[in-house]
C-alpha cells in the first residue's frame, strides 16, 4: 500500500521527532567527543535509545506503507535521487542508535537510560573498561563515526532539496511535510 497525497498526522510528527531529534544529537555527538565532554555522553546515549523505539516504529511504518508520493511531475534522475536519499536517510537512522549501542555495550561501558541499567559496565579497578568483545566494540564506533560524516553530506542535501522544492520549484512538498 503506498501512502497518497495527503501524508498522515503521524508520518509528519514521526518525521520531525526524529529528523530533529538526529541533528541534536549528530551535533551533541560531536561537540562532547571533540572536546570529552564526559557529562554529555550519559544524555546523547539515553536520548539515542529512547528514540531508536520511534525509529523502529517509523522504519516499519515505512516499508508497510511504502514512499509518500512526490507531489508534482519530476524528470525520472529527480525521482531516483529522492528515493536513494530518503532509503540513505531511513537506514542511517537505524544504524546510528545500533552502532552507538555496540560501540557502548561490547566496550564494557554499558548501557543505561538516564539511570535505569540495561546492560551492566565492565569498568577494573582504576575504574577503566574492559571490552566484552573489542572487535565488535571497533566496529560499532567505526560505524558510527562514518555515519556522522555521511549523514551529514546527505541530510545536508535533503534540507537543500526541500529548500529547492520551496523556493525555486514553488511546489507544495515542504508544505505537505509541514501539514499545510
Ligand atoms: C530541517 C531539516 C529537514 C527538512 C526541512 C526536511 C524536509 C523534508 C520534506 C519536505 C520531506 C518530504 C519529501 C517528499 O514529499 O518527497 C521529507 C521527507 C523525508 N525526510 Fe526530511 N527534512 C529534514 C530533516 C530530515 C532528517 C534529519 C531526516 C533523517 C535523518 C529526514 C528523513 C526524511 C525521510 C526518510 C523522508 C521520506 C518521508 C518519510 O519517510 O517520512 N529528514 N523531509
Ligand atoms: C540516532 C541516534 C544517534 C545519533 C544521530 C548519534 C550521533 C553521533 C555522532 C555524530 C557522534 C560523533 C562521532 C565522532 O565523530 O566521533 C556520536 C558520538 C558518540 N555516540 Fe552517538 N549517536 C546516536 C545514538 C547513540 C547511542 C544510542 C549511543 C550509545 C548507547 C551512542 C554513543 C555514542 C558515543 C559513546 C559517542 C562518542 C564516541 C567517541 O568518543 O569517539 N550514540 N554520536
Amino acid at each position: 500500500m503506498s501512502e497518497n497525497l495527503t501524508l498522515t498526522k503521524t508520518t509528519i510528527v514521526l518525521h520531525w521527532l526524529v529528523g530533529l531529534t538526529i541533528i541534536t544529537l549528530i551535533a551533541v555527538g560531536l561537540y562532547m567527543s571533540e572536546y570529552e565532554v564526559w557529562d554529555l555522553y550519559p544524555i546523547h546515549k539515553s536520548i539515542g535509545m529512547i528514540l531508536f523505539v520511534f525509529i523502529l516504529y517509523r522504519f516499519i511504518r515505512r516499508m508497510k506503507r511504502g514512499w509518500p508520493q512526490p507531489v508534482g511531475q519530476y524528470k525520472g534522475y529527480e525521482i531516483i535521487l529522492s528515493k536513494v536519499v530518503h532509503w540513505v536517510l531511513i537506514i542511517g537512522t537505524i544504524l546510528f542508535p545500533i552502532s552507538g549501542m555496540i560501540s557502548s555495550g561490547a566496550g564494557g561501558h554499558g548501557l543505561s537510560i538516564f539511570g535505569l541499567e540495561l546492560l551492566a559496565s565492565n569498568y577494573d579497578a582504576s575504574g577503566e573498561a574492559i571490552a566484552l568483545n573489542s572487535a565488535l566494540a571497533d566496529l560499532g564506533h567505526e560505524t558510527h563515526e562514518i555515519l556522522g560524516t555521511v549523514m551529514i553530506v546527505v541530510i545536508s542535501l535533503h534540507i537543500l532539496a526541500a529548500l529547492k522544492h520551496h523556493f525555486i520549484d514553488k511546489d507544495n512538498t515542504l508544505k505537505r511535510m509541514l501539514g499545510k
